[in-house]
């Protein structure tokens, strides 16, 4: 959830496809995703969290798999020329701010409480393309990127333009101020900011350590070239596949170990002190979970507002926990207590595979509308096209419109009022794109319609006061129901019309 100094503001949720390199944002006033963007010139967007201060601003977005840089077919199976993309959205806009090269596969990503740094871990800092390789040194590495500098770096002209984005040059070895590559523990996975907004924690997931970096020592890395590791302050061993990290606010942090199935709780001055030479246990206590945790999340640990209640322990595994549903089982996401030094679970809840990142927000901040505006931007496009057809949406037209330049597109305007749609039929000629408007002018909480048109795979919602639509293309002539799926009133299942396709020729 977007940030506004520190802590969500409950504007905007994103989130990130990796399998298709997009990135989409949900307005949280209506719960519905307004954009989704393809991000160019990187490979699959893995982890992605948002600029905390002063507000969200950017959204970090990792790309996770290398590439040749100008991904043409002009360079093939040359790995030496591949490279990896870290990338700033801005959050605002869904444009993309800026791009920088680095080495090595950025896996997940966080940022500071000051607005000055992202960190990026990476495994396969071999940049290796099979798995002898890619595991072949002791340590790899996180990514330290420096906003400032690199918003210094594209003012004065210091990239290339590609696919109409500013690319920096942040690559290990290059030697300039954008990023800092700190050595951390063969394969870190999870990286996660502290609420007391001075820690961050990178989980080794190969290695049974974290190695904890205090941000007010990242300044040397930048100003005087200071040993990349001046920069870490503790690295407790915790247990096996340490994969993730959440908070409590009150010091404390909670780490999944996917190897040993178990949440630790440790405590971070504790860590500190020890590694300075005290003999002193950072670790307070372990839970047992059901089974193989990866992310996990407190309620409001992302923030500045972490409230030490909740923990969710998405598990990876379910195995014996459920009645068995086949060889495909559920997965398991269980909440536990942690306001006390024992970790409680309080509750196991099954889940489609595999339940990945969460964030647990406080129920005030988010405030949606309980019906639509009719203004509101989401339909603008609809608007524009019905002023233009002289049609009003709220009344909609007696006749499919035909488009005066292109003729085999065709318009059709309804309302929806339960239990009926303005329209019982209309008839369009095969061959034709149909755009379908629908405007509900229930204005009853919940009193939502919906429009299927059978067998053209089209099913969308009409929420109260909304404008919805379709395009499609009308290749099979004959009569076609259209329908309301959502029981809307008790004459629901007579709220239908009639789609009549003329055949070619007729
Ligand atoms: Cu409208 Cu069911």
């Amino acid at each position: 959830m977007s940030f506004t100094d520190g802590t969500y503001d409950g504007r905007y949720l994103f989130m990130n496809d990796k399998a298709n390199t997009r990135v989409a944002r949900v307005r949280c006033d209506v719960m519905k995703c307004d954009k989704i963007i393809e991000i160019p010139n990187a490979h699959d967007i893995h982890g992605m969290r948002l600029q905390k201060y002063p507000r969200t601003g950017y959204v970090f977005a990792n790309g996770e798999h290398e590439g040749p840089l100008v991904n043409d077919g002009s360079v093939l199976d040359d790995p030496s020329q591949y490279v990896n993309i870290f990338t700033a959205i801005d959050g605002d806009t869904m444009e993309i701010a800026w791009q920088v090269i680095v080495s090595g596969n950025l896996d997940n990503t966080d940022c500071d409480y000051q607005g000055k740094y992202a960190f990026s871990t990476s495994y396969n800092s071999e940049m290796g393309m099979n798995l002898a390789e890619m595991t072949a040194n002791e340590m790899d590495h996180v990514v330290i990127f420096n906003i400032k500098e690199i918003e210094k770096g594209i003012a004065n002209g210091d990239y290339i333009e590609l696919n109409g984005v500013k690319v920096i040059d942040g690559r290990k070895g290059k030697n300039k101020n954008y990023t800092r590559y700190v050595p951390i523990p063969n394969s870190p996975h999870g990286v996660n900011t502290a609420p007391d907004g001075k820690h961050v924690v990178i989980n080794g997931k190969l290695s049974p350590t974290c190695s904890v970096i205090d941000v007010t020592k990242v300044d040397a890395l930048f100003e005087s070239n200071a040993d990349p590791r001046s920069c870490v302050v503790a690295e407790p061993e915790l247990g096996l596949g340490p994969l993730h990290t959440a908070y409590d606010g009150k010091g404390n942090a909670y780490t999944t170990l996917f190897l040993d199935s178990q949440i630790v709780k440790w405590n971070i001055d504790k860590a500190i002190r020890a590694y300075a030479g005290e003999d002193v246990d950072p670790i307070i206590s372990k839970v047992d979970v059901h089974y193989q945790p990866g992310h996990n999340s407190t309620s409001m640990g992302e923030t500045k507002e972490a409230d030490g209640k909740w923990l969710i322990s998405m598990n990876k595994f379910s195995k014996d926990r459920f009645l068995n549903v086949g060889p495909l089982k559920p997965e398991n996401e269980q909440v536990i207590d942690i306001s006390t030094d024992e970790m409680k679970v309080v509750h196991d809840g099954p889940t489609f595979a595999e339940p990945h990142d969460s964030i647990i927000v406080r129920a005030d901040i988010v405030n949606p509308k309980r019906v639509w505006d009719r203004n509101d931007p989401m339909w603008e496009d609809a608007r524009k096209q019905a002023e233009a057809d002289g049609v009003d949406l709220e009344e909609g037209a007696e006749e499919p419109i035909r488009d005066k330049d292109d003729p085999r597109k065709v318009r059709v305007y309804m309302t929806s009022q339960a239990p009926t749609f303005s329209l019982e039929k209309f008839t369009v000629k095969e061959g034709d794109e149909v755009t379908i408007y629908i405007t509900n002018l229930d204005d009853v909480d919940d009193v939502t319609h919906g429009f299927t048109l059978s067998n053209h795979g089209i099913a969308f919602e009409i929420a109260p006061q909304a404008t919805a639509s379709v395009t499609f293309t009308a290749d099979r002539p004959g009569v076609h129901w259209f329908y309301c799926q959502w029981f809307c009133h008790a004459l629901h299942m007579e709220m239908r019309g009639r789609m009549l396709v003329e055949p070619k020729g007729a």
